[in-house]
This record gives C-alpha cells, sequence and structure tokens, in this order.
C-alpha cells in the first residue's frame, strides 16, 4: 500500500503569493498522478485552506479532484469543521450526530483512523475527552489490521523551530500520546502543522511531520532552485517492514 501525504496548502484568494499556493497545490496533485504505481490515497493532513471560507475550499476541491487516487482530508488549525465538510461532502464515513471529523478507513491493508485535533480560534492543537473516547472506539473497531493514525498537529515534541509543543498544554498532549498506545496495532502516525519536515515517536510508535505544500510558507532553508517545488511524503506499507517514508520533491523523476 501506497499513501501520498500532503499537507498545509493554505489555499488563500486574496494574499500577494495566492497563485503560488495555487500551483504548489496543482502541481503536486500532477506529480502524483505521474507516480508509477499511482499510490492506493492520498491523505491531506489539514490547513486546507487559510481562512476557512467557503470560496477556498471550492477551489481546493477544484485542485483535488484531478487526483486520480482517492483524497481524504482532515482539519488544520486554519480550516472550518462545517465550511470542510460541506465542500467535501458527502462523507458517508463520518458519524451524522458529531462536528468532529475524525473517522477511520478501513477499505485498505492498514487501517486509516484520521482524527480531528482543531481548536477554533487558536493555531494549537486539542484533543477534548469527547475525542478520546472517539479514538479509541475507533481503534477498538477492528482487530485484525495494523493501524495508521494521520492528525494535523503533531503528538510529540518537534524541538525544531521555536515551540516545540503544538497542542495547547503538555497534559492534552500525554492524554493523546496515552491513548495511541492503547493498541499495539497503531504502527504510525502522521502529521503536518509544523511547516517543515521533522520526526519523532509517541513511546515505541514512530512519527513524523511533513513539511507544507505552501512554498512561500515553509520553514527552513532551501536552495533557490527548490524555492517553488513543493515537498511531500510517500509512505510506502510492507506487511513485514512496516511503513518506509520517501520524500518526494515535486517536478523530479521518481
Ligand atoms: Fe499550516
Amino acid at each position: 500500500m501506497i499513501i501520498a501525504q500532503i499537507s498545509d496548502t493554505h489555499i488563500a484568494l486574496d494574499t500577494p503569493d495566492a497563485d503560488r499556493r495555487i500551483q504548489d497545490f496543482a502541481q503536486t496533485i500532477a506529480d502524483i498522478n505521474a507516480l508509477q504505481p499511482l499510490p492506493d490515497i492520498i491523505v491531506h493532513t489539514g490547513d486546507i485552506v487559510h481562512n476557512g471560507r467557503a470560496d477556498e475550499y471550492a477551489e481546493a476541491v477544484s485542485i483535488m479532484a484531478k487526483a486520480r487516487a482517492p483524497v481524504f482530508v482532515m482539519v488544520g488549525n486554519k480550516d472550518d469543521r462545517a465550511n470542510l465538510r460541506e465542500a467535501f461532502s458527502p462523507w458517508p464515513y463520518l458519524d451524522p450526530n458529531c462536528d468532529f471529523i475524525d473517522y477511520a478507513i478501513d477499505d485498505y491493508p492498514v487501517r486509516l483512523i484520521m482524527l480531528d485535533t482543531l481548536n477554533p480560534g487558536s493555531s494549537k492543537g486539542d484533543f477534548c475527552r469527547e475525542r478520546l473516547s472517539r479514538l479509541i472506539e475507533l481503534i477498538d473497531a477492528e482487530s485484525s489490521k495494523p493501524i495508521a493514525v494521520f492528525m494535523h498537529h503533531p503528538p510529540f515534541e518537534v524541538s525544531v523551530g521555536p515551540d516545540p509543543l503544538h497542542f495547547e498544554t503538555l497534559d492534552i498532549m500525554s492524554e493523546l500520546a496515552s491513548a495511541l498506545q492503547h493498541s499495539d496495532r497503531v504502527v504510525a502516525i502522521f502529521s503536518g502543522h509544523v511547516h517543515r519536515a521533522a520526526s519523532g515517536h509517541v513511546e515505541r510508535i514512530p512519527a513524523t511531520v511533513m513539511p507544507c505544500i505552501a512554498t512561500t510558507l515553509r520553514k527552513g532553508d532551501y536552495p533557490p532552485d527548490m524555492k517553488t517545488r513543493p515537498i511531500y511524503h510517500l509512505h510506502r506499507f510492507d506487511p513485514a517492514w512496516g511503513f518506509a517514508t520517501e520524500t518526494r520533491i515535486v517536478g523530479t523523476r521518481p
């Protein structure tokens, strides 16, 4: 199984770099479409748009509609649950009785659990009691497959950058970390949000952070010819070895 992870496209319509962000997103989808073999799915780990606006989501949806693989999305701190839900509906896997955008995808050799770490109005992540119990339910709903968990905010201290903590409090992040260890079938955690590449662990579970697709918002130093080349991650799952992650530079030979 091959998962293409993209993140932090921050589509905006009225910023000086709005066209660049749209191009970065479109070029990334085109690059994924040209891969052989084609990834089984694309997962967008949030901050799809910059202001949570319906017209921004319409632009994002039009770009993602060109993807040849199914795309699954979640909320980042810049997203708006209601507008995102509206833009990507119908969502057969969402709980109609809950506003949180958390769900599991069961159609592949690895179960994929998408979490909602949005705390509206804050750039930091939250994970309340309700979401914790929903995560445990999602983990327990199937007992045979390995599980990869996707969430916008990384659930470990990312020591690269000015602030290593990306949740509101250390206690919230610790409770989330405990829930992720509820089953030893959770084999990988994939995040975005930090806008630069990083990797770490949640106890025994390997966790990665991918850089942002929007090149104008990317953190870290890159050579001039990289300035307009988005970077994304390809996670390949092998039953014997687990996940191996490749960093792809858009526009280079696969
Ligand atoms: Fe972001």
